[in-house]
Protein backbone atom coordinates (compact mmCIF):
# COMPACT_ATOMS: atom_id res chain seq x y z
CA UNK A 1 0.00 0.00 0.00
CA UNK A 2 1.10 3.26 -0.93
CA UNK A 3 2.16 6.23 2.00
CA UNK A 4 -0.24 8.71 1.60
CA UNK A 5 0.59 12.16 2.85
CA UNK A 6 -0.65 13.85 5.99
CA UNK A 7 -2.94 16.51 6.05
CA UNK A 8 -1.66 20.31 6.63
CA UNK A 9 -1.43 20.83 10.00
CA UNK A 10 -1.54 24.19 12.65
CA UNK A 11 0.85 24.84 15.12
CA UNK A 12 -0.74 26.37 18.56
CA UNK A 13 2.42 27.53 20.88
CA UNK A 14 1.64 27.82 24.50
CA UNK A 15 -0.58 25.24 24.40
CA UNK A 16 -0.68 22.93 26.92
CA UNK A 17 -2.85 24.75 29.81
CA UNK A 18 -5.27 28.17 28.91
CA UNK A 19 -6.47 29.36 25.97
CA UNK A 20 -4.22 27.36 23.92
CA UNK A 21 -5.24 23.83 25.20
CA UNK A 22 -8.56 25.47 24.65
CA UNK A 23 -7.77 26.52 20.74
CA UNK A 24 -6.29 23.03 20.76
CA UNK A 25 -9.95 21.46 21.66
CA UNK A 26 -11.68 23.46 19.15
CA UNK A 27 -9.10 23.03 16.28
CA UNK A 28 -9.71 19.06 17.26
CA UNK A 29 -13.14 19.19 17.25
CA UNK A 30 -12.70 20.93 13.68
CA UNK A 31 -11.13 17.27 12.37
CA UNK A 32 -7.45 19.89 12.33
CA UNK A 33 -4.40 18.42 12.45
CA UNK A 34 -2.33 19.78 14.91
CA UNK A 35 1.19 20.33 16.38
CA UNK A 36 1.39 21.35 19.79
CA UNK A 37 4.31 23.55 21.18
CA UNK A 38 5.09 24.67 25.03
CA UNK A 39 7.78 24.25 27.73
CA UNK A 40 6.02 22.31 30.10
CA UNK A 41 6.72 18.74 28.99
CA UNK A 42 3.92 17.42 31.54
CA UNK A 43 1.35 19.48 30.59
CA UNK A 44 2.29 19.31 27.01
CA UNK A 45 1.88 15.28 27.30
CA UNK A 46 -1.86 15.63 28.85
CA UNK A 47 -2.82 18.19 26.35
CA UNK A 48 -1.74 16.05 23.21
CA UNK A 49 -3.54 12.95 24.77
CA UNK A 50 -6.90 15.16 25.53
CA UNK A 51 -6.30 16.37 21.66
CA UNK A 52 -6.21 13.04 19.73
CA UNK A 53 -7.92 13.04 17.23
CA UNK A 54 -11.09 10.74 17.75
CA UNK A 55 -11.31 7.42 15.25
CA UNK A 56 -7.90 6.44 16.13
CA UNK A 57 -5.92 8.82 13.85
CA UNK A 58 -1.99 10.18 15.29
CA UNK A 59 -1.89 12.21 18.38
CA UNK A 60 -0.86 15.99 18.14
CA UNK A 61 3.14 16.42 17.79
CA UNK A 62 4.73 17.71 20.48
CA UNK A 63 7.66 20.11 20.48
CA UNK A 64 9.01 21.43 23.73
CA UNK A 65 10.80 24.30 23.53
CA UNK A 66 11.13 27.65 25.64
CA UNK A 67 9.64 30.55 23.53
CA UNK A 68 11.19 33.28 25.76
CA UNK A 69 14.52 33.02 23.78
CA UNK A 70 14.94 33.25 20.05
CA UNK A 71 17.09 29.88 19.76
CA UNK A 72 14.01 28.00 21.48
CA UNK A 73 12.04 29.61 18.96
CA UNK A 74 14.03 28.74 15.83
CA UNK A 75 14.46 24.97 17.54
CA UNK A 76 10.65 24.66 17.17
CA UNK A 77 10.28 26.17 14.01
CA UNK A 78 12.62 24.01 12.48
CA UNK A 79 11.02 20.42 14.47
CA UNK A 80 7.15 22.20 12.86
CA UNK A 81 9.30 22.25 9.45
CA UNK A 82 9.78 18.72 9.92
CA UNK A 83 5.88 17.79 10.33
CA UNK A 84 4.98 19.66 7.14
CA UNK A 85 2.71 20.50 5.35
CA UNK A 86 1.34 22.94 7.66
CA UNK A 87 -0.93 25.64 7.16
CA UNK A 88 -1.68 27.43 9.97
CA UNK A 89 0.08 28.79 12.83
CA UNK A 90 -1.30 30.47 15.94
CA UNK A 91 0.88 32.10 18.01
CA UNK A 92 -0.52 32.15 21.31
CA UNK A 93 2.14 31.38 23.77
CA UNK A 94 2.73 35.10 26.01
CA UNK A 95 1.95 36.86 28.97
CA UNK A 96 3.21 38.93 31.72
CA UNK A 97 6.19 37.59 33.44
CA UNK A 98 5.75 37.18 37.27
CA UNK A 99 7.93 39.29 39.24
CA UNK A 100 9.32 42.65 38.97
CA UNK A 101 8.15 44.96 35.68
CA UNK A 102 10.26 47.41 33.73
CA UNK A 103 11.84 49.86 34.79
CA UNK A 104 12.56 47.78 37.85
CA UNK A 105 13.12 44.47 35.67
CA UNK A 106 16.45 43.06 35.33
CA UNK A 107 17.38 43.72 31.55
CA UNK A 108 17.21 40.29 30.94
CA UNK A 109 13.86 39.37 32.55
CA UNK A 110 12.27 41.93 30.26
CA UNK A 111 14.10 41.09 27.35
CA UNK A 112 12.69 37.71 27.68
CA UNK A 113 9.39 39.10 27.89
CA UNK A 114 9.84 40.93 24.43
CA UNK A 115 10.61 38.34 22.94
CA UNK A 116 8.15 35.86 23.98
CA UNK A 117 5.22 38.36 23.28
CA UNK A 118 6.51 39.75 20.30
CA UNK A 119 9.86 38.79 18.68
CA UNK A 120 8.88 34.91 18.58
CA UNK A 121 5.78 35.13 16.77
CA UNK A 122 7.55 37.10 14.58
CA UNK A 123 10.42 34.58 13.98
CA UNK A 124 7.91 31.96 13.93
CA UNK A 125 5.50 33.52 11.09
CA UNK A 126 9.15 33.96 9.37
CA UNK A 127 10.45 30.65 9.49
CA UNK A 128 7.42 28.93 8.49
CA UNK A 129 5.95 31.71 5.90
CA UNK A 130 7.25 29.62 3.08
CA UNK A 131 5.84 26.41 3.86
CA UNK A 132 2.48 28.31 5.19
CA UNK A 133 2.51 30.29 1.29
CA UNK A 134 2.27 26.57 0.32
CA UNK A 135 -0.74 25.93 1.56
CA UNK A 136 -2.37 29.64 1.06
CA UNK A 137 -2.29 28.91 5.27
CA UNK A 138 -2.73 31.96 7.46
CA UNK A 139 -1.21 33.25 10.93
CA UNK A 140 -3.45 34.31 14.16
CA UNK A 141 -1.56 36.20 16.58
CA UNK A 142 -3.12 36.69 19.57
CA UNK A 143 -2.98 39.98 21.52
CA UNK A 144 -3.96 41.86 24.29
CA UNK A 145 -6.22 44.80 25.87
CA UNK A 146 -2.84 45.58 27.52
CA UNK A 147 -1.31 46.41 23.81
CA UNK A 148 -3.94 48.83 23.47
CA UNK A 149 -4.49 52.32 24.22
CA UNK A 150 -2.57 55.10 25.54
CA UNK A 151 -3.31 54.91 29.76
CA UNK A 152 -0.48 54.18 31.85
CA UNK A 153 -0.12 49.96 32.79
CA UNK A 154 1.60 47.85 35.22
CA UNK A 155 4.17 46.07 32.82
CA UNK A 156 5.26 48.11 29.82
CA UNK A 157 7.33 45.24 28.72
CA UNK A 158 4.04 43.72 28.19
CA UNK A 159 2.31 46.94 26.82
CA UNK A 160 4.86 47.52 24.21
CA UNK A 161 4.99 43.76 23.36
CA UNK A 162 1.76 43.27 22.78
CA UNK A 163 1.03 46.80 20.83
CA UNK A 164 3.97 45.84 18.62
CA UNK A 165 2.36 42.60 17.88
CA UNK A 166 -1.12 44.41 16.81
CA UNK A 167 0.97 46.52 14.28
CA UNK A 168 2.97 43.60 12.92
CA UNK A 169 -0.60 41.90 12.17
CA UNK A 170 -2.01 44.57 10.15
CA UNK A 171 1.41 45.75 8.42
CA UNK A 172 1.29 42.36 6.80
CA UNK A 173 -2.63 43.43 5.53
CA UNK A 174 -1.29 43.58 2.37
CA UNK A 175 0.41 39.84 1.70
CA UNK A 176 -1.93 37.43 0.02
CA UNK A 177 0.11 34.54 0.26
CA UNK A 178 0.03 34.23 3.96
CA UNK A 179 -3.10 35.56 5.97
CA UNK A 180 -1.60 37.13 9.07
CA UNK A 181 -4.46 37.94 11.22
CA UNK A 182 -5.03 38.12 15.36
CA UNK A 183 -7.75 38.54 17.93
CA UNK A 184 -7.25 40.87 21.04
CA UNK A 185 -8.56 39.71 24.05
CA UNK A 186 -9.51 41.48 27.20
CA UNK A 187 -9.56 39.42 30.28
CA UNK A 188 -10.14 35.97 29.87
CA UNK A 189 -12.18 33.48 31.40
CA UNK A 190 -9.46 31.08 32.51
CA UNK A 191 -9.30 29.47 35.69
CA UNK A 192 -6.53 31.81 37.33
CA UNK A 193 -9.14 35.03 36.53
CA UNK A 194 -12.51 33.44 37.88
CA UNK A 195 -10.16 32.65 41.51
CA UNK A 196 -8.83 35.98 41.11
CA UNK A 197 -12.34 37.63 40.43
CA UNK A 198 -13.74 35.54 43.52
CA UNK A 199 -11.76 37.17 45.31
CA UNK A 200 -13.05 41.05 44.67
CA UNK A 201 -14.97 43.00 46.17
CA UNK A 202 -18.20 44.12 44.07
CA UNK A 203 -16.81 47.43 43.27
CA UNK A 204 -13.74 45.80 42.45
CA UNK A 205 -15.40 43.41 40.15
CA UNK A 206 -17.73 46.15 38.35
CA UNK A 207 -14.23 48.07 37.24
CA UNK A 208 -12.76 44.99 35.30
CA UNK A 209 -15.76 44.19 33.45
CA UNK A 210 -17.15 41.07 32.42
CA UNK A 211 -14.70 38.16 31.64
CA UNK A 212 -14.52 36.80 27.80
CA UNK A 213 -15.20 33.47 27.27
CA UNK A 214 -12.22 31.43 26.06
CA UNK A 215 -14.50 28.95 24.33
CA UNK A 216 -15.46 32.13 22.49
CA UNK A 217 -12.15 33.09 21.66
CA UNK A 218 -11.12 29.78 20.35
CA UNK A 219 -14.25 29.46 17.81
CA UNK A 220 -12.97 33.19 16.21
CA UNK A 221 -9.10 31.80 16.01
CA UNK A 222 -10.56 29.28 14.30
CA UNK A 223 -12.40 31.39 11.93
CA UNK A 224 -9.72 33.27 11.22
CA UNK A 225 -7.45 30.23 10.13
CA UNK A 226 -9.92 29.57 7.89
CA UNK A 227 -11.69 32.65 6.13
CA UNK A 228 -9.47 35.23 8.01
CA UNK A 229 -8.44 38.54 5.85
CA UNK A 230 -5.09 39.36 5.57
CA UNK A 231 -4.33 42.08 8.40
CA UNK A 232 -7.62 41.67 10.04
CA UNK A 233 -7.81 41.87 14.25
CA UNK A 234 -10.51 40.80 15.80
CA UNK A 235 -11.28 43.12 19.18
CA UNK A 236 -12.71 40.47 22.09
CA UNK A 237 -13.24 42.79 24.89
N1 LIG B 1 -5.19 35.36 30.41
C1 LIG B 1 -5.72 36.52 30.02
O1 LIG B 1 -6.62 37.10 30.65
C2 LIG B 1 -5.24 37.15 28.74
C3 LIG B 1 -5.79 38.37 28.31
C4 LIG B 1 -5.38 38.93 27.10
C5 LIG B 1 -4.44 38.27 26.31
N2 LIG B 1 -3.91 37.10 26.76
C6 LIG B 1 -2.93 36.42 25.89
O2 LIG B 1 -3.42 35.12 25.59
C7 LIG B 1 -2.33 34.21 25.42
C8 LIG B 1 -2.54 32.99 26.31
O3 LIG B 1 -2.65 33.44 27.66
P1 LIG B 1 -2.91 32.41 28.87
O4 LIG B 1 -3.39 33.23 30.02
O5 LIG B 1 -3.69 31.25 28.37
O6 LIG B 1 -1.40 31.93 29.16
P2 LIG B 1 -0.87 31.00 30.36
O7 LIG B 1 -0.04 31.84 31.25
O8 LIG B 1 -1.99 30.22 30.95
O9 LIG B 1 0.12 30.04 29.57
C9 LIG B 1 -0.36 29.21 28.54
C10 LIG B 1 0.73 28.24 28.15
O10 LIG B 1 1.87 28.93 27.60
C11 LIG B 1 3.03 28.27 28.05
N3 LIG B 1 4.20 29.16 28.03
C12 LIG B 1 4.38 30.25 28.82
N4 LIG B 1 5.59 30.77 28.59
C13 LIG B 1 6.18 29.99 27.65
C14 LIG B 1 7.46 29.99 27.03
N5 LIG B 1 8.41 30.88 27.36
N6 LIG B 1 7.74 29.05 26.09
C15 LIG B 1 6.82 28.10 25.79
N7 LIG B 1 5.60 28.03 26.38
C16 LIG B 1 5.29 28.96 27.28
C17 LIG B 1 2.69 27.82 29.47
O11 LIG B 1 3.53 26.72 29.87
C18 LIG B 1 1.24 27.41 29.34
O12 LIG B 1 1.08 26.04 29.04
C19 LIG B 1 -1.07 35.02 25.77
O13 LIG B 1 -0.49 35.50 24.55
C20 LIG B 1 -1.59 36.18 26.58
O14 LIG B 1 -0.75 37.31 26.50
C21 LIG B 1 -4.28 36.52 27.95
Amino acid sequence: MRDSAPPPATVITGAAAGLGAVIAAELTRRGQRLILVDRDREALAAAAAAAALPGGAAPPHVIVADLSSLAGAQAAAEDALRQAPLDGLVNNAGGQAPGEQYPAAAPDAWHASVTLNLLTPMLLTQLLWEELARASGAVVNIGSSGGLGDAPYASPEYGAAKAGLHRFTTSLGDRRDVRVTGVIPGWIGLARARAERAAMSPAEREATGPLVEPEAIAREVADLLERGHAGELRRML
